[in-house]
């Protein structure tokens, strides 16, 4: 059972049926973000995860983990580093490709953005199949930084998502499963 605040957050994320495609049951987390109660208990939740760590960046994967991220860098006193969406970033960047169900996808992140030996977090809203976050944590570590752990608001537990990651060795915290 959650604790109360953790319920709190979890009765904050409207789900919407058939969204983006029919059949999908999407966790809408703009009601969680538009309620200052519940913000401040999830961003309140990850800081207490990572507070004395020894962290030394939050890395963010676009979009959702824009928004989580940076609140979490600023508490922790670390920067904030974009995890995008292919083309988004100038200069040298350095990417990571990934499998869909049909083709494959990838994130890019900027060179010198990350550098070896540190000792990164890495955030997003969501994990569902866990080939997103897989590739976040391949890309970070193609820098030679270590990634301490992968933290998600919500998890998507019969996707298998925690099993795909499991492959990378990076421990997974997620704050709520949901069906
Ligand atoms: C969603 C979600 C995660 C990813 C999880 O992003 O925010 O980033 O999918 O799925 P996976 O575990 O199966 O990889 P989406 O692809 O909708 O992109 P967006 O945030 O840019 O809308």
């Amino acid at each position: 059972p959650l604790d109360d605040k953790l319920q709190y957050v979890s009765d904050s994320i409207r789900m919407v049926p058939d969204f983006p495609k029919k059949g999908i049951l999407f966790q809408d987390i703009t009601t969680l973000t538009r309620d200052p109660k519940a913000l401040k208990l999830c961003v309140e939740a990850f800081v207490e995860r990572y507070r004395g760590q020894k962290i030394d960046v939050v890395a963010g994967i676009e979009a959702r983990g824009f928004i989580f991220g940076p609140p979490l860098a600023m508490a922790l006193g670390v920067g904030f580093v974009p995890l995008r969406k292919p083309g988004k970033l100038p200069g040298e960047t350095i990417g990571a490709e990934y499998q869909l169900e049909y083709g494959s996808d990838r994130i890019e992140m900027t060179v010198e953005s990350i550098t070896k030996g540190q000792n990164v977090v890495i955030i997003d809203d969501l994990i569902a199949t866990g080939g997103t976050l897989g590739a976040a944590v391949q890309l970070v570590e193609k820098v030679g930084a270590k990634v301490h752990e992968a933290a998600c608001v919500v998890e998507l537990p019969e996707l298998q998502g925690r099993a795909k990651l499991k492959a990378t060795n990076v421990p997974l915290f997620v704050l709520l499963e949901k069906a």
